[in-house]
């Protein structure tokens, strides 16, 4: 695809730079991906971690945690906020004992029926964990898409159809490659191509940004409810 060295540069880069987060060693399996994402939609990184590490050896399985009462999901749940996230977790991990044999499900319309599992946090499990070719858009991934594609600072409030064909239209067709590409972007926006203050002098993609390219405009789209 024209695309290619675009997605040699994220996965170079990311092979070099992507931080050592716990949820990225060799042994973390799907539940613990599916874990580790329920967490982290609303709590950042450092938050996260020690209740990562305790919940999965604790709960190394969805059964393990569903042989508990819910109230022992949300009482470690501790201070990462919204606790209901720990009981659709609790429900998540019941229903896959339940209807899938205690095994994490594959195929992202099985984890979108899921409580609590969304579009992205199902894209997230089909391809971190399952290694699957699928376009994954969190707010990081949306922003440097925007910038390098479109040329603007943000991408629009809601996700849009023409941003989901625009994602999967610079997926590699290697689903290997894929998976790495979709890890790297989001771990560049994460790490340099930030909301305030993007560090385009590191960046490994600015030869390819539309909005490097125009000098980096304010955005002037709509603007998000606050
Ligand atoms: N790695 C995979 N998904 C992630 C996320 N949502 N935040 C930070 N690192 C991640």
């Amino acid at each position: 695809a024209s695309s290619s060295s675009l997605n040699a540069a994220v996965v170079d880069w990311y092979a070099l730079h992507a931080r050592a987060l716990p949820w990225r060693r060799d042994s973390t399996t799907a539940w613990h991906v599916l874990v580790s994402e329920v967490m982290l939609q609303q709590t950042p990184v450092e938050r996260v971690t020690p209740v990562y590490e305790e919940w999965t050896s604790r709960w190394p399985t969805p059964s393990a945690l569903a042989a508990e009462p819910s109230g022992e999901a949300v009482r470690a749940w501790g201070r990462l906020g919204y606790p209901r996230r720990a009981l659709r977790l609790h429900a998540a991990a019941t229903a896959i004992r339940d209807r899938h044999d205690g095994v994490v499900p594959e195929d992202v319309d099985e984890l979108r029926a899921l409580p609590g599992v969304g579009e992205y946090t199902a894209a997230a499990v089909a391809v971190f964990a399952y290694g699957h070719r699928h376009a994954v858009l969190d707010t990081n991934v949306r922003r440097v898409l925007a910038r390098v594609f479109d040329g603007t600072a943000l991408p629009a409030p809601g996700l849009t159809a023409a941003e989901r064909a625009q994602a999967l239209g610079v997926l590699p067709d290697d689903r290997s490659t894929a998976a790495r590409w979709s890890i790297g972007v989001m771990e560049l926006g994460a790490l340099v191509c930030t909301a305030r203050s993007p560090r385009c002098g590191v960046c490994p993609v600015r030869e390819w940004c539309r909005w490097y390219d125009a000098g980096r405009p304010a955005y002037d789209g709509p603007l998000r409810r606050t």
